[in-house]
């Protein structure tokens, strides 16, 4: 693995040696017998857009590696506007030995990954966010123990994280549906994809704009903002658009009667979720969060541990 730009980069088998990683260095962590994997290692974090887990966990994940992370704020690097992004990787690429950045087009995260000569992480584009999906199924595989076969249904808009989820179930051979409003469906570009890397799983997938359906017999329920970073002026419009979808107690009750649900966080509470449901007893969203360390230090050791 050179860099981690998108889940649809990974075998299923490097899929699973990603969540099996993490279980390890998360089990070695939690008995107090974490490595430092990454002793003397530096990670460059490119922001254009605002984060919290993003920001923190990638930040403690090398400190726990014996590494350090430098935080660059969208003021700072101003990618593409006070210099070429093709020049930003250069020149990165100099001083640290992996590059996560965090931006609009997703086409900035390819362009960095081109002209870097360190390995490069997508820390979300508006097409994806592999450290959530792979977070994701992280938490589903440790409360279940399996993938397999299960029944993930993505509530909203067919957004970054909808198309992780459904690259991360191709390659672990889940049945992953989405149901969002006609129009804000994920893009056939997509679907295929996921389809072809779904192929030696037994992947299956479903889109289909009603949410009660989808949520009938759910192993989990997920869901995200209606209005992702960078689309604000839609979020009016949006709010109008998206309340069938929202993931509420009703939509609980059509599922299994031990559904988990998840949420990559940040949470509009009563927007696409309901607070009964985000802190009730069917909720791992901060499971979730926490996995988010535990994924990128999975991500972060396949890619600078056998440099040492
Ligand atoms: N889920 C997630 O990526 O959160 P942040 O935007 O806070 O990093
Ligand atoms: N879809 C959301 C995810 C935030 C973690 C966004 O892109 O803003």
């Amino acid at each position: 693995m050179k860099h981690f730009l998108s889940l649809a980069d990974l075998t299923p088998d490097s899929m699973m040696g990603l969540l099996d990683l993490a279980v390890r260095l998360k089990t070695a962590w939690k008995a107090g017998q974490g490595q430092p994997l990454l002793q003397g290692k530096t990670l460059g974090m490119v922001f254009q857009k605002p984060s919290l887990r993003t920001r923190v966990s990638f930040d403690m994940a090398m400190l726990h590696l014996g590494g350090h992370a430098l935080y660059l704020s969208p003021n700072e690097i101003q990618l593409g506007q006070r210099e070429s992004t093709a020049d930003v990787a250069r020149v990165l690429s100099r001083y640290v030995d992996a590059i996560m950045a965090r931006v609009f087009s997703h086409n900035d995260i390819l362009e960095l990954a081109r002209y870097a000569s360190v390995p490069v992480i997508n820390g979300l584009s508006d097409y994806s966010h592999p450290c959530q999906g792979l977070t994701d199924l992280l938490t589903v595989y440790e409360k279940r123990g399996k993938l397999a076969g299960l029944r993930l249904v993505y509530l909203g808009d067919g957004n970054n994280v909808a198309n992780s989820l459904l690259f991360g179930g191709a390659l672990t051979g889940m049945h992953i549906v989405v149901a969002t409003p006609p129009g804000y469906e994920p893009t056939r570009e997509v679907i295929e994809k996921a389809q072809a890397l779904g192929r030696a799983t037994g992947a299956k997938f479903t889109v289909t704009h009603d949410p009660r359906e989808a949520a009938r017999g759910a192993d989990v329920l997920y869901t995200d903002v209606w209005a992702s970073m960078g689309q604000e002026a839609e979020r009016a419009a949006r709010l109008a658009i998206f309340p069938p979808y929202q993931l509420n107690a009703d939509l609980v009750k059509a599922a299994a009667s031990d559904v988990l649900v998840l949420h990559c966080l940040p949470a509009h509470r009563g927007e696409e979720i309901t607070d009964e449901v985000v802190d009730g007893p069917h909720s791992v969203v901060f499971d979730q969060a926490e996995n988010r360390l535990h994924a990128q230090k999975a991500i972060l050791v396949e890619l600078l541990a056998s440099q040492r």
